[in-house]
């Protein structure tokens, strides 16, 4: 248990340096990466609650805070003091949901592949939160 929880610790410290040198990413790329969350999430104006929440606005929106989704405990505890999404900690939630939040994730993905992230984090941040892009 420690040592799982050493490792999980390190595994956030090692993404937290990366992801302060995160580079912006390709949009175009980040719209076809898209298709790999877009069993569970959707985006754009007529966005509608999946398996996860809608992700309009993700890029400065209350971690947690989707109106009407059932969120697990750890990640709504994440968001309780206020704190919002920004590129840098969502490049380290994508690479280990549940070590972001420090307890059990309902997503259940791991993104390991950083220009992945970068891409898709990069197509994110376009949108605003009624789905529109900025
Ligand atoms: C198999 C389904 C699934 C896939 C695929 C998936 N997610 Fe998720 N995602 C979820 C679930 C379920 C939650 C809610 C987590 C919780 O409540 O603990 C979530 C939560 C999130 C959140 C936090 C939302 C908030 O309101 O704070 C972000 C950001 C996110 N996902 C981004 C992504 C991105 C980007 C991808 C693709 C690279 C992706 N997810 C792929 C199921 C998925």
């Amino acid at each position: 248990m420690i040592k799982a929880l050493r490792f999980a610790v390190a595994a956030l410290a090692a993404s937290t340096v990366s992801a302060a040198a995160m580079d912006p990413g390709d949009p175009a790329k980040g719209e076809q990466d898209f298709k790999r969350c877009a069993v569970c999430h959707n985006i754009g104006p007529n966005a509608t609650i999946k398996v996860g929440p809608p992700l309009n606005g993700i890029v400065g929106r209350q971690i947690g805070s989707w109106e009407g989704y059932s969120y697990g405990k750890a990640t709504k505890e994440k968001g309780a003091d206020g704190t919002v999404w920004t590129e840098d900690m969502l490049f380290t939630y994508l690479a280990d949901p549940a070590a972001f939040v420090g307890g059990a994730s309902k997503m259940p993905m791991k993104f390991p592949d950083e220009q992945f992230r970068r891409d898709v984090i990069t197509y994110l941040a376009q949108f605003n939160i009624d789905g529109e892009k900025k």
